[in-house]
């Protein structure tokens, strides 16, 4: 079954065509990261009208790349939230124009449980899919959840962020220390060439699965204002060092407990070497995590979820609308 996945979610316009929810058989995206980074963070309305911009051209690109004609295809699978209403709705519309000039099915997908399902996106014939009952960690630029899946589309939220997210955390922090947009990536090229010789508070909230980031970010705040950083390489190891601290000793935990049978991670923040390093030597359960370009938002991840919503009979109507705040469970 080859489903075309799209997503519009945040700032990457993205589409993709998967065949069975496993194999990639195109994968483009159109990022905005450079427009936003002028803002130093995303900026709704230039979203809306940069995807508004690239949508007709990633679609056919997606569709070049697969070598497919729109008769190739057996179903579309769009992101309907959570994310930014104005973004979710150029792809929700596109998705829509095509279902209905084409008589093809459509399902709307979370975005979140698009992130997971990127874990079962074959990248070669050694990978294996993730095996049941699992701990997957999301941490994302909105999200930080420890869910529990018991199988396909199961979901037990076991915890999640009381304040920042990961990637909002990670994207603060870059701003503390003024090493650009997105943070992510900048404070994990900046720690490269530093080390983590610097104490930061680790917020364990103890007896419980969630996560709390401010007080890390306000840590650091408080140190520059003082003006005690004076290597910023340092800092951001320092940073990153807490926060992948404190998300690898709750998720193995977690994962401990509910004697699971894998691990997963998902979300941009899980393209962080580091969180995936410490996680496989932490961790006497198995770690999966999708290649870094699956991890961040694409659209092979939406299709590839479409795909086990579409064997379970849940195809919308033309009707379908986006749901900003939606919740994965
Ligand atoms: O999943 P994603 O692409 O979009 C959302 O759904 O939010 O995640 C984006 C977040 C941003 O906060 C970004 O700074 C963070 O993921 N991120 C990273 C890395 N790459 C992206 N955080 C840490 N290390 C990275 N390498
Ligand atoms: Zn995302």
């Amino acid at each position: 079954m080859k489903i075309l996945g799209i997503e519009t979610s945040c700032d990457e316009t993205a589409a993709a065509v998967v065949e069975d929810g496993v194999s990639i058989l195109s994968n483009q995206i159109a990022s905005q990261v450079e427009i936003h980074a002028r803002y130093g963070g995303i900026v709704p309305e230039v979203a809306s009208r940069q995807h508004i911009l690239a949508i007709i051209p990633i679609l056919k690109q997606a569709m070049a790349e697969a070598k497919v004609t729109w008769s190739d295809l057996e179903g579309i699978a769009v992101t309907i939230g959570p994310g930014l209403a104005g973004s979710l709705l150029i792809g929700v519309n596109a998705a829509k124009a095509i279902a209905l000039a084409r008589g093809l099915p459509i399902t709307g997908v979370n975005h979140l449980e698009g992130h997971i399902y990127a874990n079962w996106l074959a990248e070669d014939s050694a990978n294996s899919a993730p095996l049941f009952p699992l701990v997957c960690l999301i941490v994302s630029g909105g999200h930080s959840d420890l869910v529990l899946m018991e199988g396909h589309r199961n979901y037990v939220v076991l915890g999640r962020t009381r304040d920042d997210a990961a990637g909002e955390a990670f994207d603060k922090a870059a701003r503390i220390l003024d090493l650009g947009y997105p943070g992510g990536p900048a404070i994990e090229r900046a720690a490269r060439s530093g080390t983590a010789s610097i104490q930061l508070p680790r917020a364990w909230l103890k007896g419980t699965n969630d996560f709390s980031f401010s007080g890390i970010k306000t840590a650091l705040l408080r140190l520059v204002e003082q003006g005690k950083i004076s290597n910023k390489a340092d800092a951001a190891a320092s940073f990153q060092e807490a926060v992948v601290d404190v998300l690898v000793g709750k998720t193995v935990a977690v994962a401990k407990e509910c004697r699971v049978k894998q691990i997963l991670l998902a979300g941009g923040v899980a393209s962080n070497r580091l969180l995936h390093q410490r996680l496989v030597e932490n961790s006497p359960i198995p770690v999966s995590v999708p290649k870094p370009i699956l991890c961040t938002d694409n659209a092979a991840m939406i299709a590839a979820c479409g795909y086990y919503r579409f064997q379970t009979g849940e195809i919308n109507g033309l009707d379908l609308d986006v749901v900003p705040s939606l919740k994965l469970a």
